[in-house]
């Protein structure tokens, strides 16, 4: 399987500390059953960043040390990168590192809102060629109480990355059950570990596929492995029919109007 997110690379981010870390990470992905990972270091528009020429090389010299190490995993080059207003013109500039150096870019939303300049930015970015793929929208609080912005933005082309570790529970019940609502009106095109520490129960693609296996079939958990794959070969996702999500009862101030 292929792991489109995860914080694998040594002493970038709020990832693997140290390389013994990092190491630890990817043998616990290989036993997850992940073959290849893009390492997907936090990119922060008015903070920390690695340019992409950073990025390659440092994933170069980890290659490095997880083959020393004999663990069976290719480490690809990615950022995970936080929306700002100028993001398009950071990407014209040539300044964010893509996901394996494709058209797919992922971004990352804050997790209390939805800024009001993201369609803009899809906008920018669409203009200039490039997919965003929205990391883990489960987690967010507005997405939390109204999924369907996700609709519009599936139906305009913007790809969505779920977490594992969100189908787990890992994040608390409203990202759980946002994951499956994503998962079943087929408002989510990849499954990813958004791994930052050793530790199997919070990120494990095997087992979270399975879950989505278990609910959602095993053509949909077939899909999202897929679309890994087609993602680091900068080719198309398989087609897939969005639908809105009708919450079943009276809001309440309850996410979706449903007791957890
Ligand atoms: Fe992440």
């Amino acid at each position: 399987m292929i792991d489109i997110h995860a914080h694998i690379l040594p002493n970038v981010d709020d990832g693997a500390g140290d390389y013994a870390e990092g190491l630890a990470i990817a043998r616990d992905l290989v036993d997850c059953g992940v073959e290849k990972v893009i390492s997907t270091p936090h990119f922060l528009g008015n903070g920390p960043r690695l340019t992409p020429e950073e990025t390659k090389e440092k994933t170069t010299i980890f290659q490095e040390k997880v083959d020393k190490e004999g663990i069976p995993l290719k480490i690809l080059p990615g950022a995970e990168v936080f929306i700002t207003v100028d993001l398009g013109k950071m990407v014209d500039n040539g300044e964010v590192p893509t996901l394996n150096e494709t058209r797919y870019l992922l971004l990352e939303l804050p997790l209390e809102k939805v800024p009001s300049f993201t369609e803009n930015v899809f906008f920018d970015l669409k203009v200039l060629g490039y997919i965003p793929v929205i990391a883990h929208p489960e987690r967010n609080a507005d997405i939390q109480k109204n999924p369907n912005l996700l609709f519009s933005w599936v139906n305009d082309g913007i790809k969505v990355q779920i977490n594992a570790g969100s189908l787990m529970g890992y994040y608390g019940k409203r990202a759980r059950k946002a994951a499956k609502i994503l998962l079943r009106k087929q408002l989510s095109h990849f499954l990813a570990s958004d791994a930052h520490s050793p530790g199997k129960n919070s990120s494990c693609l095997r087992k979270g596929l399975k879950i989505v296996r278990r609910t959602n079939g095993k053509i949909r958990a077939k899909g999202l492995v897929e679309n890994a794959k087609r993602l680091i070969e900068n080719k198309e996702l398989l087609p897939s029919e969005p639908s809105p999500y009708v919450p079943s009862g009276k809001l309440t101030g309850l996410v979706f109007g449903e007791k957890f």
